[in-house]
């Protein structure tokens, strides 16, 4: 296994290979830590490794042409981590859009940006802005990208924009509903979550989509992100087609 550019290749999935494949997949991009302590190498490496991998998943989500992709790149509880780790994924991110965007905007790819930007700094602010605007038009595949972001943060955000309608007397207590509230999240627009993966064989939510996910299958693969391979993603997407979804009801 290389470090940084991923070399080993091995056949793919195309769409037409599975049965059934979900509109909305979503990633907790989980295990860049651990994965840089077993390699003797400073955590920053991990996250760099870890962009390689989403990368990769991105390309083929898009070959795949699944509806939307969303990544829990930050949470609202990672500024905790160091300094040095902090200011390691910011510049990251940096990098990330500086070196993905042409292809991304070539490929057709929406990308929105999940989370309050106003705690980033001017350099990143700006170029997640940039991102969103200058794809914003694009009508393949969505990538929501979650930094700065929390489940709990994003419903009250929902609950503030609903209070002040409610309030400007443009919507009427008796018509809340669901959709309501699913139109005030960032995800607006776009089908509930159908597939939830997280790597590094950690079996929580941390704070990811608390709404969105409310019918989606969970997957666990115990692989650490920056290892998690094509095949991987299509193992994972091939256990989707084999779940059995009932949303509450009887299968006939
Ligand atoms: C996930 O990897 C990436 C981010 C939170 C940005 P971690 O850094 O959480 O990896 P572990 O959990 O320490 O292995
Ligand atoms: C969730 O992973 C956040 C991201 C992957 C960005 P964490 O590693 O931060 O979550 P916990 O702390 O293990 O729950
Ligand atoms: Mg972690």
């Amino acid at each position: 296994m290389g470090i940084f550019k991923k070399t080993v290749r091995r056949a793919v999935m195309v769409r037409e290979d599975f049965q059934k494949l979900p509109r909305h997949v979503a990633i907790i991009m989980d295990g860049n830590g651990r994965w840089a302590k077993k390699h003797k190498l400073n955590v920053a490496m991990g996250h760099r490794q870890g962009v390689e991998t989403l990368r990769e998943v991105i390309r083929h989500t898009d070959d795949l042409k699944i509806e939307a992709l969303t990544i829990y790149a930050f949470s609202t509880e990672n500024w905790n981590r160091s300094k040095e780790e902090v200011g390691a994924l910011m510049q990251l991110i940096l990098d990330f859009f500086k070196s993905e965007i042409d292809e991304l905007d070539e490929k057709n790819v929406r990308i929105l940006i999940l989370g309050d930007k106003a705690l980033f700094p001017d350099k990143q602010r700006e170029v997640l802005i940039e991102a969103e605007n200058r794809t914003g038009g694009n009508t393949g595949l969505t990538l929501n990208i979650c930094l700065n972001y929390g489940g709990r943060a994003e419903l009250v955000r929902a609950a503030k924009a609903i209070a002040q309608d409610v309030k400007d007397g443009k919507l009427n207590v008796n018509d809340v509903n669901e959709q309501t509230i699913s139109d005030r999240l960032y995800t607006t627009g776009q089908p509930d979550v159908d597939l939830m993966i997280r790597t590094s064989g950690e079996m929580r939510l941390s704070n990811f989509l608390l709404y969105q996910c409310a019918y989606a299958e969970f997957l666990f693969p115990k692989v650490l992100w920056p290892d998690f391979s094509v095949q991987d993603y299509d193992e994972a997407l091939m256990a989707y087609g084999g779940r059995e979804r009932r949303f509450g009801g009887r299968l006939r």
